[in-house]
C-alpha cells in the first residue's frame, strides 16, 4: 500500500502489485463502494495532508486512479486484458 502511493505521488515506481487483480477477488465490492472510498479519502486527506494544494493532489490523482480500476473491474475497460475478461464475466 505503502509502495503504491510513494508510485503515485513521487513517481518512485516500486510498486508492482496487480490493482486491479486484488481488487477483482472481493466478491462482494460494488460500484457504489467506490464512491463513499473516495468520500472517505478526501475527508482524511482534507484532515492530513500538508498544505490544501498537497490534499487536491492527492485527491485528483486519486479520483482518476478510482475511476480507471472501475472502470476496469465494472467495464471491462482494463489497461490489461485477463483483468477485463474476468470484468465481463462478473457484470
Ligand atoms: C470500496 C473500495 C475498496 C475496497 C473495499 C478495497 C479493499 C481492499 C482489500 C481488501 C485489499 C487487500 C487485498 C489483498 O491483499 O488480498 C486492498 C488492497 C489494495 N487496495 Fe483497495 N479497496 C478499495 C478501493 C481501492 C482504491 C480506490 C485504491 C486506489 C486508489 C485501492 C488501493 C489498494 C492497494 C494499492 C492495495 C494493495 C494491493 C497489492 O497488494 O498489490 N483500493 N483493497
Amino acid at each position: 500500500m505503502t509502495e503504491f502511493w510513494r508510485a503515485v505521488v513521487l513517481h518512485t515506481g516500486r510498486y508492482s502489485g496487480d490493482l486491479v487483480g486484488v481488487h477483482q477477488d472481493l466478491q462482494d465490492l460494488r460500484r457504489d463502494d467506490f464512491d463513499r472510498w473516495l468520500g472517505l479519502f478526501r475527508a482524511t486527506v482534507e484532515e492530513t495532508a500538508p498544505t490544501p494544494a498537497a490534499a487536491n493532489y492527492l485527491i485528483t490523482r486519486a479520483e482518476s486512479i478510482t475511476r480507471n480500476l472501475e472502470a476496469a473491474l465494472f467495464e471491462g475497460a482494463a489497461g490489461d486484458g485477463s483483468a477485463s475478461s474476468r470484468a465481463q464475466r462478473r457484470k
